[in-house]
């Protein structure tokens, strides 16, 4: 590929001036006054068309191409001209444009604000508008700070499964995945499906979470993350759940509940500064057009020594003690809503909270129990505009208390040997968390719908393309 890159080009034009370049994209808009046509070129790398200039002595094809559609592909090859009086800082005067693909006059994307319900109908276009191409230019961006942040701390990227037979977090929301018929499966003598007659010979689904596999990758090699895909048939139709997202899950050995929180501060923190770093167009763009706190807010995020750390109990106390009406009234053993989680973090505190110990009864089998016998060692991270973006715990290392907890539950106990071993086989201190990815961009970028920060959304109901 020899194409120079549009970004590069606005980055630095001095080094171009006067040379011939070439450049690839799609015509955002395409102009002629006889003798004279204008394109608007977009490669996708940056907000910013290049202008390019068509003389209809010079470039054969000139009435084909002047009345191509817009959203046409072309290679456009030219000598860049500064011109630092007029409204674009440098055009390209063309010698040369070859059409790789004309668009039809029906493209659906023309020159106006479409709004993000239009635009979520065409996923297979709508990366070509300046919102969303920024906001997944910003998801690229935002997953390598991720890798260079625990890269820089030794950690190991893991690849756990998609396909697995534990249902880690036990609230039974994982898809089934299957090749028998399911309008006639075989049957065992009591009238189940006979699962030992399915592809993998037993009953499996899609990963709710890469936790478990995980904690066993850091027992060997202490600190470890996953970055994949996770699947939920979770039935939820709110504007911050999809049924397939993206889940960050660092785990750590020798590291308490303290360290967990230390570390997930200093990620955020990270990938924040590398965003505002290195997206500052971005930035500038949703602050002015979706959110105009924004920048305010995550400068306020980067420079606050300490995010808040308050326990479940004073969570529910300050809620209790609000005045406010809720539509979920707050009860200790209460799960947190939504609303709750804003009031803590946007009304209490305007910044991010991690609130810790929450009840057993709410939360996961594997979570270090306390030794109040009531509260588990969890910690959520809520943050202003969303709510909770982090769930994580320090991981129950003690064999006998985690069987008698999975017991409880009416776990069975035999299919988590090999996690439960982990304790048997040189156990030790250990925690993670598990970041949305999804709602660490929606918190990024002000873009208040999880339909528009995944490019191809799956969420209940409905799963295009
Ligand atoms: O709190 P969750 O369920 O925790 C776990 O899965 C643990 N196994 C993580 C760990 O300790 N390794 O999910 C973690 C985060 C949530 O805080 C939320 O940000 C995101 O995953 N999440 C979702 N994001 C989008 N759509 C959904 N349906 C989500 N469910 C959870």
């Amino acid at each position: 590929m020899h194409y120079t890159l549009i970004k590069d080009i606005f980055a630095c034009p001095e080094q171009y001036a006067g040379k011939e370049v070439t450049v690839a994209g799609w015509a955002r808009t395409i102009r002629d006054s006889k003798v004279i046509g204008f394109v608007q070129l977009n490669d996708g790398s940056c907000f910013n068309n290049i202008q390019a200039v068509l003389n209809k002595d010079s470039v054969a094809d000139f009435d084909r191409i002047v009345h191509l559609g817009v959203g046409s592909a072309l290679i456009i090859t030219g000598r860049l001209e500064l011109t630092p009086d007029a409204k674009q800082p440098f055009e390209l005067q063309v010698t040369d444009i070859a059409v790789e693909g004309a668009s039809a006059q029906d493209y659906p994307l023309q020159k106006k604000r479409h709004t993000m319900e239009f635009l979520r109908t065409m996923p297979h276009l709508r990366q070509r508008t300046n919102t969303l191409s920024a906001a997944y230019r910003m998801r690229s961006l935002a997953s390598f700070a991720i890798h260079s942040f625990f890269n820089s701390r030794g950690f190991v990227y893991m690849h756990t499964p998609i396909v697995t037979a534990s249902d880690c977090e036990g609230a039974g929301e994982m898809f089934q995945l299957t090749t028998l018929d399911i309008s006639n499966p075989p049957r065992t003598e009591d009238g189940s499906v006979d699962f030992s007659q399915d592809f993998f010979g037993k009953k499996v689904g899609l990963t709710v979470s890469g936790q478990l596999m995980g904690e066993s990758a850091a027992m060997a090699f202490g600190r470890i993350y996953t970055f994949g895909p996770t699947f939920r048939a979770e039935k939820s139709y709110t504007a911050r759940h999809a049924a397939e997202f993206w889940m960050i899950e660092p785990e750590m050995a020798f590291c308490d509940l303290a360290g967990d929180m230390e570390i997930a501060e200093d990620m955020i923190k990270y990938v924040l500064n590398y965003c505002m770093k290195n997206a500052p167009d971005e930035l500038a763009f949703f602050n002015q057009f979706l959110d105009n706190g924004l920048i305010d807010r995550l400068n306020n995020v980067v420079n606050t020594e300490h995010f808040k750390r308050i326990t479940y109990t004073e969570a529910i106390e300050l809620l209790k003690n609000s005045g406010k009406k809720f539509d979920y009234p707050v009860e200790w053993g209460c799960d947190l809503a939504t609303e709750h989680e804003r009031y803590i973090t946007e009304e209490v505190f305007g910044c991010p909270v991690f609130v810790t110990d929450y009840p057993k009864e709410i939360k996961s089998f594997y979570m270090k129990q306390n030794p109040d016998g009531k509260t588990v060692a969890a910690v959520d991270l809520l943050v202003p505009g969303i709510g909770e973006i982090i769930g994580g715990s320090q991981r129950e290392d003690d064999a006998d208390k985690l069987v008698a907890r999975m017991q409880e539950l009416g776990m069975d106990i035999e299919s988590y040997q090999w996690y439960i071993d982990l304790r048997r086989f040189g156990g030790a201190t250990h925690s993670g968390f598990g970041l949305g990815f999804e709602r660490l961009l929606m918190y990024i970028t002000g873009i208040a719908n999880i339909r528009d920060i995944l490019p191809f959304p799956r969420t209940t109901g409905s799963c295009e393309l």
